[in-house]
């Protein structure tokens, strides 16, 4: 309980509904690690990595839906997202959390219209983090639709249909970026999580890390490194993605462990569909007919509500997916 108090305080939403901005920022800071007896990890080049400028479309999409079938997880490369706009992505958060005191960074959280910023933040560098954001969450979306799209021809549906019945479509499907920060953890870092392992709550994950390793994967009954590339970024697939696709793509269990001398960041942008949405598995229009749903329709919202309620219960509530 006294973790999950400390955690809620320490998650601070930057800017709430403020429709200037495309993507709302909440900053997580996770400097209460579990200790655990950590189980073999091996270092592996073995997530998949998927060239996005092969000009064989149908192979970047088949090599999409594989890595989603069997990892849940894979890195992209060559997706136009320009590297200097990455750099200056990795800046906006720095910035937050090297403020100094906790004052500090409450104010710079409070929505950037309120005129408890003044003092704190100077215009000038607001309105670059903004500018950055903004360009950046521009790019990413049209990267997050890309991989709906083939996502979705996997299931043998039109294009749109993940993002659109399953996300809401470009009026209702939410994206939120979080940043993530994990300051060095002494003297047995090595036995110490910084997040717990966990499948997300939310539809698909973008996330880039600074250069500090720590995200780890599951599969195959072995957790595995995500190798640090500053050209990639992470894809991760979320629980309702799993449903929607009647259990096909996976939604990858993961954790991060902390370092014992280096702050570790990532850079996450979560697409989720908004609360009401129904989340099920989706049907196709045509062609051989569907097999049986495996799993119930049930609201986003429920969904969050039920996955919450069960992370209570086992104590290990972290709110790191809400
Ligand atoms: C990470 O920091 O690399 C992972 C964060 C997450 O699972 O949300
Ligand atoms: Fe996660």
């Amino acid at each position: 309980r006294g973790d999950l108090f400390n955690k809620r305080r320490a998650t601070l939403l930057k800017s709430t509904g403020n429709s200037q901005r495309s993507i709302n920022i909440l900053w997580g800071r996770h400097n209460q690690g579990r200790h655990v007896e950590r189980d073999q990890t091996v270092s592996s080049p073995t997530i998949p990595i998927v060239d996005l400028s092969n000009l064989d479309k149908e192979l970047v999409a088949r090599a999409v839906v594989k890595a989603s079938q069997e990892w849940g997880v894979f890195q992209v490369v060559n997706h136009e997202i320009p590297k200097e706009l990455i750099q200056s992505l990795k800046k906006v958060g720095t910035h937050f959390f090297e403020l100094s005191s906790e004052a500090e960074k409450e104010a710079v959280a409070t929505p950037a219209n309120s005129k408890d910023i003044q003092g704190y933040v100077t215009n000038s560098q607001q309105d670059i983090e903004d500018k950055v954001n903004e360009e950046y969450a521009r790019q990413v979306k049209k990267l997050a639709e890309n991989i709906l799209g083939w996502l979705s021809e996997g299931l043998g549906l039109d294009r749109e249909a993940l993002f659109n019945q399953g996300f809401g479509g470009g009026e209702k499907a939410v994206y939120t970026m979080k940043i993530n920060y994990y300051p060095p953890c002494r003297p047995q870092a090595n036995l110490v999580l910084g997040m717990q392992p966990h499948t997300d709550i939310h539809g698909l994950t973008l996330l880039v890390p600074n250069e500090i390793p720590g995200l780890q994967v599951f599969n195959d009954n072995q957790w595995f490194d995500v190798e640090y590339n500053p050209s990639v970024i992470n894809i991760l697939i979320g629980d309702p993605i799993w449903r929607m696709s009647n259990g096909k793509y996976k939604n990858v269990l993961h954790r991060t462990t902390l370092n014992t001398e280096k702050t570790r960041m990532s850079w996450v942008v979560l697409l989720k569909p908004p609360y009401d949405m129904v989340i099920e598995p989706l049907k196709k229009h045509t062609g051989d007919g569907d097999e049986a749903p495996k799993f119930e329709p049930i609201t986003y919202g429920e969904h969050v509500e039920r996955k919450v309620r069960d992370k209570l219960s086992k104590a290990v509530m972290t709110l790191d997916d809400i």
